[in-house]
């Protein structure tokens, strides 16, 4: 059988990425240029200020993808691209260049869901097995959803109001981290104890999360600490806060497996790079004897390699966009 190369294109948020995936597997060639240092000064993204580096460097990351790859626009069988949700000016600069191609080559253009990209970040390291559960946890991001064949989505549940990144990106911001907090957490956490007593949110038996009241009872606890002299604790502030995350988010995620029956778990998103939750779900997943898959760190966070593997799946199921497909700063996952 022909080989299939796909060409994606990623610009939702402050990555300016190219790849080029074969048979919706295989990576040939990745190019991510992060905009995190730029960021980093304003504490978070900067949406005009993220287009017009998108802008500065979408051609050059194209380029050097296909120079990596040692291959041409005209060897490809179609263009993924990124259409939302993420930031409208950003998502713009890719869906532009993607069109661009399109046209040009005469290339049919894969309209991807930047979280259907996370998904199937997954299916670059082993074959997604259905039924699955994925977890997305990312900047923007809190979702179960559960799929039962490819380019199927049914979500159980998300968070009702902060996504766990930017749970993460907030409270690193009150202990004085700096922008992105993940990370800076996650390596806290490490050397820290759990020893503030926060609040374990929403507890119940649903499948959803909620993160906004467990940020404010950090910033309580911070600003508790600071009022009667007492000096805060970074690293055991960042252990307590991430057991909590990790608690809440194991617990919901064991209840729709088992509710489910489902053994396969797959992670996406930035926050699946988190050392203390890959540590929670692995324990959790032999205890109920799941088969877990997570991507590495290169593919949690935003990369073109996932919307190219996912852009793929799209393909054979016949989703082809015409040059009117427009950015959504917000669309569900179908
Ligand atoms: O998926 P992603 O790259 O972008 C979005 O689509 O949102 O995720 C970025 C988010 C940020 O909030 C960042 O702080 C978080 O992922 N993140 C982490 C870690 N690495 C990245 N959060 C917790 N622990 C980490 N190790
Ligand atoms: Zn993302």
């Amino acid at each position: 059988m022909k080989d299939i190369y796909i060409l994606g294109i990623e610009s939702s948020c402050d990555e300016t990425s190219c790849s080029i995936v074969k048979n919706g597997c295989e990576e040939i060639a990745t190019v991510v240029l992060s905009q995190i240092d730029i960021h980093t000064d304003f504490g978070g993204v900067v949406p005009e200020i993220a287009s017009r580096h998108h802008v500065k460097n979408i051609t050059m990351v194209i380029e050097q993808c296909l120079r990596q790859a040692n291959m041409k626009i005209e060897d490809m069988e179609a263009i993924g691209i990124t259409y939302g949700p993420g930031l409208i000016g950003s998502l713009l600069v890719g869906l532009e260049a993607a069109k661009t191609l399109s046209y040009l080559y005469h290339k049919p253009l894969i309209p991807v869901h930047h979280i259907a990209g996370h998904i199937y970040a997954n299916q670059l390291v082993e074959p997604l097995k259905f039924p699955l559960l994925a977890l997305v946890v990312s900047g923007g991001h809190t979702d179960l959803i559960r799929m039962d064949k490819h380019y199927s989505f049914e979500k159980l549940g998300g968070t009702l109001d902060d996504a766990v990144g930017e749970c993460y990106d907030k409270v690193a911001r009150v202990i004085g981290l700096g922008y992105p907090g993940g990370p800076k957490i996650d390596q806290l956490a490490k050397v820290g104890k759990p020893n503030y007593h926060l609040p374990m949110p929403l507890n119940d038996d649903s499948y959803n999360f909620s993160f906004s009241g467990l940020k404010s009872a950090v910033i309580n606890l911070a600003h508790h600490e600071e009022q009667i002299g007492h000096k805060i604790i970074p690293e055991d502030l960042a252990a307590s806060f991430q057991q909590v995350v990790v608690d809440s988010v194991v617990k919901k995620v064991r209840k729709a497996l088992k509710d489910y029956q489902m053994d396969q778990l797959i992670v996406a998103g930035g926050v699946a790079a988190n050392r203390g939750l890959r540590d929670g779900l692995q324990k959790m997943c032999e205890e109920e004897h799941v088969h877990l898959s997570i991507p590495p760190i290169q593919f949690c966070t935003d990369n073109a390699a996932m919307i190219a593997a996912a852009a793929y799946f799209a393909y054979r199921e016949g989703r082809i966009a015409d040059l009117a497909l427009n950015s959504k700063s917000s669309d569900s996952l179908h």
